[in-house]
């Protein structure tokens, strides 16, 4: 695993910034594997800031995101699909058409899967996978005990997970309870696989990932099974492994 530790959280997103943009630079007609959540928020700030200044084209580009809720549809509020939509590709000039990412208010969620796991054999897999870590390991909705050998399959999250995510929700009640999402298995089969982390609230789950064993109580671990593997991360969520915290 290659680490690259960074002073503040603006660093690490300007480090994962010139990764994908190098990427798209590189290979217009990247696929690109992205996540929701706060910590890429600033990675595609400045992916939106590279874009004005032409520093990537993204029009023939393609992306996959690795998960959506259970229930939530494009129009609502919360959904991954209008995360993306808000915070990245309504500010790119990418094809929507060429944006995918599980629908969560499927009739047949099961079927949606198998849907899903098809695009990524069509269209992917992603030459570069952005990854963010929960504070329990999960990647993805990939929550502890899950099985590395998943594809895309449908999730209860974990009452840590929904209580970390309530803070975009009017209430906890409000978090749904399920989620479609990339197994363990679909996101290892990404070329490249950068993983974000920032913040002292993720300094044990790094610590853990870079001390502990592979084991499926740790679903980051399997990472370690993957041979082109970046963590990018700031000195705060480093703190427990460089002692200086
Ligand atoms: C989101 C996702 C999750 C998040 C993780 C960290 O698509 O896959 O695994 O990456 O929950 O979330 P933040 O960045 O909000 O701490």
């Amino acid at each position: 695993m290659n680490i690259i530790v960074t002073e503040t959280k603006e660093q690490l997103s300007e480090q994962a910034c010139s990764i994908f943009e190098a990427q798209v630079k590189a290979d217009p007609e990247s696929v690109l594997g992205l996540a929701t959540g706060s910590t890429p928020l600033g990675t595609y700030e400045k992916l939106i800031e590279g874009y004005k200044k032409g520093n990537a084209d993204y029009q023939r580009v393609k992306t996959l995101n690795l998960d959506e809720y259970v229930g939530l549809g494009p129009d609502h509020p919360e959904s991954y699909r209008t995360f993306m939509e808000e915070n990245l590709f309504g500010h790119l000039n990418i094809d929507a058409a060429n944006t995918y990412i599980p629908d969560g208010t499927a009739d047949d969620l099961e079927k949606e899967c198998l849907r899903y796991e098809e695009v990524i054999e069509k269209v992917g897999p992603p030459d570069i996978q952005l990854l963010g870590i929960g504070e329990n390991g999960h990647i993805g909705f990939n929550e502890p005990g899950s099985s590395f050998d998943t594809p895309t399959h449908i999730v209860e999250l974990a009452a840590s997970t929904r209580e970390a995510n309530a803070r975009f929700f009017p209430s906890i009640e409000d978090v749904p309870k399920q989620a479609v999402t990339m197994g363990i298995r679909s996101i290892l089969k990404s070329k490249r696989i950068v993983l974000i982390a920032s913040g002292e609230r993720k300094a044990r789950a790094i610590e853990r990932l870079l001390a502990g064993e592979i084991d499926e109580a740790f679903p980051a671990s399997a990472l370690k099974n993957h041979d082109d593997v970046t963590l990018i991360v700031d000195r705060n969520a480093y703190q427990f492994v460089d002692g200086k915290g």
